[in-house]
């Protein structure tokens, strides 16, 4: 299978994971962090179906998974714990949950800002994609941090590609699936800017260089 866009340590692949995954190699993969579509929130939009959530049961692996509290629906599968991610959105309490299976017992809580505006992205030093729920840098680095595990992270939902930009960051190894077109673009982009410079010479001699508006 090729993937849509490619570094030295990881692959995003575009279309649906439900098709993509049975086709990949998943051995090396020992942490799936990933935020699925909500059946409450942009279901349309993020084209919400249960059956990607279920799927998850068939990867033996530890996995984070992101799932808002405000569902009707309970969390779909088993899991050991939850953590909290406090959004920090000043007097109103917001949070989110975000369930481990196959891991820990003990929960965390994770006092983040919400990134929803070029400003608050300013305030985590990050870069609002425009993706609604693109979700802080902070936060998944710390998720990545407390998770113990080294080898490669997979995110079926990669949405505007977070956490392969954090993989890139901390070295590690990451693969992820997006269905939508414009999202994978959207993450390419921001996965190629992530890259060391010498990382961009090297792809750019190669030519396979993504459009970011930066030199190198
Ligand atoms: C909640 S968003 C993820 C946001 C991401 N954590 C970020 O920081 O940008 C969920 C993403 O899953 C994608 N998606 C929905 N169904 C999918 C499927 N069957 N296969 C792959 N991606 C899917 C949606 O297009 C959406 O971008």
């Amino acid at each position: 299978m090729t993937p849509y866009f490619e570094t030295k340590l990881g692959k995003l692949y575009h279309g649906d994971c439900l098709e993509i995954i049975p086709g990949l190699e998943l051995e090396s993969v020992d942490l799936v962090l990933t935020d699925p579509p909500y059946p409450t929130e942009y279901t349309k939009e993020y084209k919400f179906n249960k059956k990607t959530i279920l799927l998850l049961n068939d990867i033996n692996s530890k996995q984070l998974i992101f799932w808002t509290p405000q569902d009707k629906d309970k969390f779909p599968l088993s899991y050991s714990c939850f953590h909290i991610w406090d959004k920090k959105v000043g007097v109103k309490s917001q949070f989110e949950l975000i369930y481990e299976r196959n891991g820990g017992t003990g929960y965390r809580v994770y006092n983040v800002y919400l990134l929803n505006s070029t400003v608050a992205a300013k305030y985590l030093s990050d870069v609002f994609t425009g993706h609604k729920s693109q979700k802080p840098r902070k936060l998944i680095t710390k998720l990545l941090h407390d998770s113990k595990t080294n080898n490669t992270v997979f995110d079926p939902f990669l949405g505007s590609g977070t956490t392969a930009v954090v993989c890139e960051r901390s070295k590690r190894k990451w693969i992820g699936i997006e269905i939508e077109e414009k999202y994978c673009e959207m993450a390419a982009k921001r996965i190629e800017e992530s890259l060391t410079v010498m990382e961009r010479i090297e792809r750019s001699e190669k030519g396979i260089t993504k459009k970011t508006g930066l030199l190198f």
